[in-house]
């Protein structure tokens, strides 16, 4: 199995380039099956979970292939299957994702229900809901969705929760549906905007996407679409982090400081400095021994869950003690235990993790159990004293593109490794 060997210490220094948002890529993949044609996606990162997504597309008849300029070509002439089975679901949630546009696109979809993950239950009601009210039958059969519409009808949708991929889901099965929908309560996240220029290009009419009330009038067909999918801000926030914990001094291209200022805010505040020389680029440099602060994960624009684990790592180092509360998913603290075993300080109470500030972690061997949880182990194994060995490291895979080769370049004692270590490999 996969493993990742760092000797801690190396300062980073140096530029690199972000790859593209996985959560971005994979929803604008599952809205090409709305179009019967071939679409086109540049800048979408070679990752697990796309791999994954491929296949699934592949599965219902498409056919899909990195063409000569490293884009992704989508051709949905050939779908003739509306089934998403459970091998292939099991291994990602997003999966779900294909419910919403295979729906409204082939007037029925069976989709394997998500079951729960390393970092919650994360049940799919709220996609489900909201499908039913757009008119469509749903039927929980055996581990299965099969979902039944003739055709959609537009109406007001109300969500309880702003659920991202829920959101994306309700977006695509209005794309097509008779009359118009709006959905109160949207997830706000950047994808959902990326999402939305999708659409748009395909001749969706779309208002208010990035906000909590978005508006979209359905149509008969879509275009195919060509499109550059977003810069990935998990990735380039995970890399200030790495640059915060090592003392570094590096350049981060082809992000977007507008979609973290969340996270910009809270790595100012700890004493890291943050400022962008030019469109497009960030210049982070590392403190000699970063502040203690608290966080509180929420919806965007708060401080994102998806970069609760990568913070951790940097708090277990500061000076003092930090409150980091989760409040999006139920057991998104697994990263904690590893943390300790590497020397770190941090007591959990609930939704909320008490970090105490030590002056240096130490090398350990470590297991990682979620894709950002993977990322905080490397974060944290980049400043410990000696080596870290992490187990499992597939989960990186999933979500970022050449993490290893990125930090190796800027000066990193990194590598991959293989280990004998048994793993069946979950989803999340
Ligand atoms: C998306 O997951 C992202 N994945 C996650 O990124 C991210 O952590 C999450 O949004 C929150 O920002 C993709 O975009 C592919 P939610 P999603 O629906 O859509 C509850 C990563 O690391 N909920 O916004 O599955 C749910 O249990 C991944 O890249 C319901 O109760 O998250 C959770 O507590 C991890 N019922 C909360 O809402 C529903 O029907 C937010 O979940 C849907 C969600």
């Amino acid at each position: 199995m996969k493993g990742i060997v760092i000797e801690g210490g190396e300062r980073l220094v140096g530029e690199v380039q972000v790859s593209g948002a996985k959560n971005a890529a994979l929803p604008a993949l599952a809205a090409a099956l709305l179009v019967e044609g071939t679409s086109i996606f540049s800048n979408c990162p070679r990752l697990r979970d796309v791999a994954t997504f491929q296949a699934l597309l592949e599965n219902l008849g498409a056919r899909l292939e990195w063409n000569g300029k490293g884009e992704l070509q989508v051709d949905t002439y050939g779908i003739m299957g509306a089934s998403a089975p459970y091998d292939l679901v099991k291994t990602m949630r997003a999966s779900i994702l294909i419910l919403g546009p295979l729906l409204a696109r082939m007037g029925e979809a069976v989709v394997s229900l998500p079951g729960g993950c390393a970092i919650g239950a994360r049940p799919v009601n709220l996609h489900l809901k909201g499908l039913e009210q757009l008119g469509a039958q749903i039927e929980l059969d055996h581990g299965y969705i099969k979902a039944r519409a003739k055709r959609l009808k537009g109406t007001h949708l109300y969500l309880d929760i702003p659920t991202v991929t829920g959101t994306e889901n309700l977006m695509m099965a209005a794309a097509l549906a008779e009359g118009t929908t709006v959905i109160e309560n949207a997830a706000c996240e950047p994808e959902v905007e990326d999402l939305a220029h999708v659409l748009s290009a395909m001749g969706v009419e779309i208002e208010g996407a990035g906000t909590s009330e978005v508006t979209i009038r359905g149509v008969e067909h879509v275009r195919p679409v060509q499109h550059a999918v977003m810069p990935d801000r998990i990735e380039a926030a995970t890399l200030m982090v790495a640059a915060g914990i090592t003392r570094g001094n590096i350049l981060i291209k082809g992000c977007r400081l507008e979609h973290m200022e969340a996270v910009v805010a809270k790595l100012r505040e700890v004493g890291m400095e943050i400022s962008s020389p030019a469109a497009g680029e960030v210049r982070v440099v590392g403190a000699n021994r970063v502040r203690s602060t608290d966080v509180k994960t929420l919806p965007y624009p708060g401080f994102p869950t998806d970069m609760q684990a990568q913070v951790m790592a940097l708090m277990t180092v500061a000076n003092g003690l930090s409150a980091i509360t989760e409040t999006i998913f139920e057991n998104r603290f697994m990263h904690v235990s590893e943390l300790n075993r590497m020397g770190a300080d941090i007591r959990v109470q609930g939704p909320t993790a008490i970090v105490t500030g030590v002056p240096q972690l130490s090398g350990a061997p470590v297991m990682a159990t979620d894709l950002r949880a993977s990322a905080s182990l490397v974060v944290a194994g980049l400043a410990a004293q000696g080596r870290t060995v992490i187990a499992r490291a597939y989960h990186l895979e999933r979500g970022y593109e050449d993490l290893v080769g990125k930090l190796a370049a800027l000066g990193a004692t990194v590598q991959e490794v293989d280990l004998d270590d048994e793993d069946t490999g979950e989803q999340e």
